[in-house]
């Protein structure tokens, strides 16, 4: 409860940069995660974590030797994140955009984004895919939703193949694209 009403002060608070008023629902959660495996070590970049509600999912579902980065901008959101105790997790307290900064050329495996891509300066949002596809290896996959799906052309242009799916159990319904490298 404490979680939603941080949510919702910060949304109020920085609403461009948060784009929702409520946290992702179990069931966005759910798909989100669904794709990432537990029975091997992967590294994982997380996209605007905001409370963390993604965040503790995939630790909870990921191999204990998985490594997961999540980038976030908001000091308060920042501040919730440092409370997640688990040596698996890195936050770094930068823009998105700055991902290859971090991690070379090829040496993640999914990238899973909460960033409200509808809310981001143009420019700004084709540098994170750009960078987010330099860093994914051949195999790499891009997880990202979306309330509608003005962007769904973008992700083409950036990923060799991309999926929508929709969940109705979130407020706002959502779509998420999955997209892959190979
Ligand atoms: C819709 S909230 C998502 C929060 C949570 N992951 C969820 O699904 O409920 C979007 C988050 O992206 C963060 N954000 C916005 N622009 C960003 C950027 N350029 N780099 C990193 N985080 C950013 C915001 O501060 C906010 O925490």
């Amino acid at each position: 409860m404490k979680k939603r009403w941080s949510f919702f002060r910060e949304a109020v608070k920085s609403f461009r940069s948060t784009g929702a008023i409520a946290s992702s629902s179990p069931a966005l959660i759910k798909k989100l995660v669904e794709p990432l495996p537990a029975d091997r070590p992967v590294t994982i970049v997380e996209l605007g974590p905001g409370d963390g509600c993604v965040t503790r999912a995939i630790l909870n579902k990921v191999h204990p030797k998985s490594q997961v980065t999540a980038f976030e901008i908001n000091e308060s959101f920042i501040a919730l994140l440092a409370g997640i105790e688990d040596p698996r997790l890195r936050v770094l307290p930068v823009g998105a955009e700055t991902l290859t900064d971090y991690f070379e050329a090829g040496t993640v495996d999914f990238v899973v984004s909460s960033l409200p891509l509808s809310m981001i300066p143009k420019e700004v949002k084709a540098e994170i895919l750009e960078q987010s596809r330099i860093a994914l290896g051949p195999k790499g996959e891009f997880y990202q939703y979306q309330y509608a799906l003005q962007d769904y052309g973008l992700m083409k242009d950036y990923f060799h193949k991309v999926s929508v799916s929709f969940t109705a159990a979130n407020l706002p319904p959502a779509f998420i694209y999955s997209c892959f490298m190979g």
